[in-house]
């Protein structure tokens, strides 16, 4: 990969919650040492359970922590311009300026967060003259009816209320919006959850057209590996606070190598199957109280010895890279099990 392909990259970052409890402090460990590099001009997801850390871990890259959330370590680099910066490095109104129009984020239950009494024009109008002064009411809806047209979304929605929309078409808006200043790099957190399969379609069609139409980065976290299967470019599979696993999509659903990540591809309910899937046994560990050594040990059949003891390093095979003591041993393991 060449190094200026790279627009987002993290080292050894780590973000907890740090709670004040009777007789001392808990720590959550919801990020806990991710090292990752995202490319321009790609659709990279994250998966996982829910309670792994990825909300918190796109919280953290989009350097949108606040208390009790603190980083702990480590730092988020961006490429803009062809200069790396640290997001962490910036002061308020440096990171206000980098909102909306390199970086937007588009929270999870997004479609929730509109102003009731506001038409959604009147959300683009403040949208727009937020950042781009100078322009007359009618310049801003000519912008908002263009864009909203350029997305496939039909513009009589500028003139109605949000709940006249349906949950899906406020979800499509919210994701628009976010599109509006042309950012170089969106997050979406659990874009499609609590959609439906049908709707479900749309959303993830336009953060395709999205892409397509802007050749940036986005990031989309989702637990469903149905949709990462027909959105993302790359694919990073996460654990208590860590990446465990990371390739391209189709690589990760071809030749899965954590057993965690092979039971997220088994649990998918597959064409002609009448049988029942197999999910992983138990839930994610407390990321308070996260075990020892790999912290999939204790749900994994495949679990050695030195899984209780010791956290796997990476093991990397070209692109895809792994952390798992089965990987790490070069297939030994495979051979005691079988
Ligand atoms: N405000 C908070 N205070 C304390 N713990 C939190 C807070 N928000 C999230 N957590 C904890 O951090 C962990 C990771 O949560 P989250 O990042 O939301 O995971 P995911 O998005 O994968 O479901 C969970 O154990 C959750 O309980
Ligand atoms: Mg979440």
């Amino acid at each position: 990969m060449k190094q200026n392909d790279v627009v987002l990259r993290t080292e050894n970052l780590r973000a907890h919650y740090i709670l004040d409890v009777p007789g001392g402090q808990k720590v959550v460990r919801a990020v806990d040492g991710v090292d990752m590099q995202i490319r321009k001009n790609e659709i990279y997801g994250i998966a996982g359970e829910s309670g792994c850390g990825k909300t918190t871990l796109m919280k953290t890259l989009y350097a949108a922590i606040a208390r009790p959330l603190r980083l702990v370590e480590g730092g988020v680099y961006y490429t803009k311009d062809g200069k790396e910066f640290d997001v962490y490095a910036l002061n308020k109104r440096e990171l206000r300026k980098l909102r909306w129009q390199y970086m937007a984020y588009v929270p999870q239950g997004a479609m929730s967060i509109f102003n009731p009494v506001k038409k959604i024009k009147e959300t683009y109008k403040d949208f727009l003259s937020s950042h781009l002064s100078g322009r007359t009411a009618d310049e801003m809806f000519e912008t908002a009816k263009e864009h909203i047209d350029k997305l496939g979304l039909p513009v009589s929605i500028l003139e109605a209320y949000p709940h006249q929309l349906s949950g899906g078409m406020r979800q499509r808006v919210a994701i628009a919006l976010a599109a509006l200043g042309r950012p170089s790099v969106i997050f979406a957190d659990e874009p499609t959850t609590a959609l439906d399969v049908v709707v479900q379609r749309g959303v993830v069609q336009l953060l395709k057209d999205i892409q397509e139409q802007l050749h940036n980065t986005i990031i989309m976290v989702t637990h469903d590996m149905g949709i990462h299967a027909n959105v993302t470019d790359r694919l990073a599979i996460m654990y208590a606070g860590r990446i465990i696993e990371e390739a391209d999509t189709v690589e990760i659903f071809k030749n899965p190598l954590h057993p965690y990540t092979q039971f997220l591809i088994n649990s998918l309910p597959q064409f002609g199957d009448t049988g029942e899937r197999v999910s992983a046994p138990g839930q994610p560990p407390s990321l308070a109280d996260v075990p020892q050594g790999c912290a999939f040990h204790p749900r994994c059949p495949m679990a050695m010895p030195i899984c209780r003891e010791q956290r796997p390093e990476f093991v990397t095979r070209g692109e895809h890279r792994v952390a798992c003591w089965l990987a790490a041993e070069g297939g030994k393991a495979d051979a005691a099990h079988s």
